[in-house]
């Protein structure tokens, strides 16, 4: 790895298993073993990677997701973040893992209805102990580097779909996470709003973020430094589009224009 650090990601033959018996759903199983069993999923991701992941719908990308961002636990398998196995964590140091080191950004913004921009961008900090003179001046920072500090009074309902799914980039970043995680973070967008939040989430990276984004479009994965994808729960192709120390390749094409 040319940082020289460790992988920030490591899974290593990791499952997750649906239901029982005949109904089985197996979301993640990696490539076939040997013996016809399922090796599970292998995938190291390095600190300042960009990663789209690709995949049809059911072919287990937000399965991997949730369990990169310790929402979800896999059925067998190991997964080591920044060095720790978090299969050895109970629920309440998973939930100081994920408050600390991960930020969301999730397709359906997940946005606290009649809740103000700032309020919501708040929250991990109030989660995190951060005191209100504090939060309340990290939040405005993060909402004004999302270009949405003249709204931060305003509701959802009193934001166009942009400017919510800014709010929740914001959210995500305001606790200063090492790792952004993004499920189709512009699924619901216009053109136009989706170049903002690619623009961010760029800027984001460009920083020494490192983003895990899934999507279903072309355009989207082509800000990524490294494209993977997925087929009923395995990884059928891992691209590297750009280098990891290197800029984002759509700040990249800026500098060159
Ligand atoms: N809680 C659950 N119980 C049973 N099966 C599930 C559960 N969650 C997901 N699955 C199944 O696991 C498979 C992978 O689902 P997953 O949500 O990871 O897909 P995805 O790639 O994110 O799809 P999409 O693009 O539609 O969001 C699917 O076949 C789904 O039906
Ligand atoms: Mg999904």
């Amino acid at each position: 790895m040319s940082t020289g650090k460790p992988p920030v990601i490591q899974i290593r033959r990791v499952t997750k298993s649906y239901g029982h018996g005949d109904a089985v759903v197996h979301a993640l199983r990696g490539p076939d073993g040997p013996d016809g069993t399922p090796h599970g999923v292998d995938l190291d991701v390095a600190e300042g990677d960009y990663v789209a992941v690709m995949g049809s719908s059911g072919s287990g990308k937000s399965t991997l997701m949730n369990i990169l961002g310790c929402l979800d636990v896999p059925t067998a398998g190991r997964y080591l973040l920044d060095g720790t196995d978090v299969g050895h964590l109970d629920e309440g140091q998973l939930a100081l893992v994920r408050n600390r080191k991960i930020g969301f950004v999730f397709q359906s913004f997940n946005l606290v209805p009649r809740t103000t921009a700032l309020a919501q961008v708040e929250l991990p900090l109030a989660y995190a102990g951060v005191r209100a003179a504090e939060r309340r001046r990290r939040a405005m920072a993060a909402l004004t580097l999302v270009g949405l500090a003249d709204r931060a009074g305003h509701k959802p309902n009193q934001l166009s779909g942009g400017q919510q799914q800014r709010v929740a980039v914001a959210r995500a970043l305001v606790t200063a996470p090492a790792m952004l995680l993004a499920d189709e973070p512009t699924g619901n967008l216009d053109s136009r709003s989706t170049e903002e939040v690619l623009g961010l989430i760029d800027g984001l990276n460009a920083r020494g973020r490192t983003v895990v984004m899934i999507t279903h479009e072309d355009e989207v994965a082509r800000h990524a430094k490294r494209v993977v994808r997925l087929v009923d729960g395995a990884i059928v192709s891992d691209v590297r589009q750009t280098p990891v120390d290197a800029p984002p390749p759509a700040l990249a094409a800026e500098v060159v224009a």
